[in-house]
């Protein structure tokens, strides 16, 4: 309530909040956490029965705040498949910047409720280039194997990928990479491998056989509110008041800080505004829910002292989506898990790794579809913009051409070897790449320069960021196990020296 003192407040509820909670908690220390979208556990049924609706089917529960749809693929077959919707605060946002839109989870569990749940250690070779300040000895001798433990990580049965028609897509894409001399590997995931054998044989509700994944798993996935945030809050010690955003930090003269909350409802209008003091705090918003908050911090005067690398080094993660079409021989099948097992790694010749991902569309497609991770070095910057006192993001759409040509030396490689073409109609008409978006947000407080070498952020004393805001720009694979261990690794060090 308005006017609370609490010892420790995150703010955000993903990967680098949830680590936070659960290893303060451990220690006896009570945390609070907000969130400003919804506890999903708590929200009723929508028309379909159920919490979560299919990806093929995007309805009010499914976009933050938007009054129409902003669905990745935004065309099928050259048709526009967005529609209108109510405004309502959604799981997925879709959050627009002048050369990028960025898609982020929004509720307890943050990304973890809307990701693909692909759960990648990068390779140790190129840890250096990821955390060039973090001992890598450290990080796969304990944090990774921690974090990997955490959030309950496994790899597919291979002999039962080969057998179901759920993941046909995935074999098709092994054999075009391996035609073509690429390297293919299985892709580790948090989804419930048995659960997912058991929706196969029918002997349970479908999700990630039944086109769940975008807007929500009902069934399968092992989520933040599954994993770190069930342990935290079975502590006792944790509590998460949902709905409520953080608009302001500063500090006060008797010590700690005031922040300024904004509790909304599912309309999105502001229903109260309270002010909480708190001893320290964990910005754990997102790589852009910290940036934009430290940001406009820093600008308006609240929090002067923070240094000029806030809002620096953020990058897409080399995100790009391309679609084959194939033969009709080589069908991917008309039923697709939604949760990707496989990947192509052309990393170390061509700078990209690709996973193979479905197109849950229901019907056959004759379509192979990637979202590929590249090695782009575009860095942008997070500015405040005193006319609108919105935060604005400096990427380019254009610079997305260095991801194209890191992915092309997979893609065209295989179209001229299978004598295939690119899709052109999945992102407009005849546009072949969907590089307008990015699903993996990194940077804008970098470990080391915004922060000390911990997340500690220069300047205050209690500050602390960690989330993907602290990884600049890249992981060269998906991010959240590399969040994860690295928020395992700073709240140790936190816990021992300054708690
Ligand atoms: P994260 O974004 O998870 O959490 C931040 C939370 O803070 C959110 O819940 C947000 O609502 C809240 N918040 C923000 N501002 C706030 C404020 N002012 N006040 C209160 N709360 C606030 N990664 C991967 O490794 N494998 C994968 O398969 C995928 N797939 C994928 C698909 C899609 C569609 C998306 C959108 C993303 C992925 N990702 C992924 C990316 C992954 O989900 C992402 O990197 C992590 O969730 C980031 O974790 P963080 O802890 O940094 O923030």
């Amino acid at each position: 309530g308005n006017g609370a003192r609490v010892p420790v407040l995150v703010i955000g509820t993903g990967y680098g909040g949830s680590v936070a909670a659960l290893r303060l908690a451990q220690a006896g220390i009570d945390v609070h956490m907000v969130e400003m979208g919804q506890d999903w556990s708590t929200v009723p049924p929508g028309p379909d029965g159920k919490i979560h609706p299919k990806v093929s089917s995007p309805d009010y529960r499914s976009f933050w705040m938007r009054t129409r749809t902003k669905q990745p693929l935004s065309n099928f077959l050259g048709f526009p498949i967005d529609k209108a919707v109510p405004k309502y605060a959604g799981i997925l946002d879709a959050e627009d910047f002048a050369g990028i839109s960025v898609y982020q989870g929004r509720g307890v569990g943050g990304g973890s409720l809307v990701n693909g749940g692909m759960a990648v250690t990068p390779k140790r070779q190129n840890f250096a280039d990821i955390l060039p300040s973090v001992s890598a000895e450290e990080m796969y001798g304990t944090y990774y194997p921690r974090a990997n433990s955490a959030l309950g990580v496994s790899t597919i049965d291979p002999a039962w990928f080969e057998r179901t028609s759920y993941y046909q897509y995935s074999r098709v894409g092994r054999k075009h990479a391996e035609r073509s001399g690429f390297d293919w590997t299985f892709v580790p995931a948090v989804y419930d491998w048995d659960y997912m054998k058991a929706e196969d044989n029918g002997s349970v509700p479908k999700s990630a056989l039944g086109q769940e994944i975008l807007y929500g798993n009902n069934h399968g996935k092992k989520t933040l509110p599954k994993t770190y945030l069930a342990q935290a809050t079975a502590t006792g010690r944790v509590t998460i008041s949902a709905l409520h955003r953080a608009t302001s930090v500063r500090p006060t003269a008797a010590g700690g800080y005031d922040v300024v909350l904004e509790q909304i409802n599912t309309a999105g209008d502001v229903v109260a505004t309270k002010t909480v003091n708190a001893g320290k705090i964990f910005f754990a918003a997102g790589s852009v829910g910290t940036s934009k908050l430290l940001v406009k911090m820093k600008s308006t005067g609240a929090l002067p002292a923070l240094n000029g690398e806030v809002g620096q080094g953020w990058g897409d993660n080399g995100n790009i989506m391309v679609g084959r079409a194939n033969h009709m021989w080589d069908a991917t099948g008309d039923v697709q898990s939604t949760i990707p097992c496989s990947g192509i790694d052309n990393w170390d010749a061509g700078g990209a790794f690709a996973e193979v991902a479905p197109l849950p569309a229901g019907l056959e497609t004759f379509a192979s579809f990637y979202l590929a991770i590249t090695k782009s070095p575009r860095r942008a910057a997070f500015t405040y913009n005193s006319a609108s006192g919105n935060v604005d993001l400096s990427w380019q759409t254009s610079w997305k051409q260095d991801s194209i040509t890191m992915a092309k030396t997979i893609f065209d490689k295989i179209n001229r070897k299978e004598g295939t073409i690119y899709r052109t109609d999945l992102f407009g008409t005849n546009k072949i790449w969907g590089d307008h978006l990015t699903y993996h947000p990194l940077g804008g407080a970098i470990l080391n320069k915004a922060t000390d070498n911990y997340g500690r952020l220069h300047g205050y004393d209690g500050l602390y960021v960690i989330d993907g805001a602290l990884i600049p720009g890249n992981t060269s694979v998906n991010p959240f196990v590399t969040i994860t261990a690295l928020a395992e690794r700073n709240i140790e060090r936190i816990i021992a020296a300054d708690l």
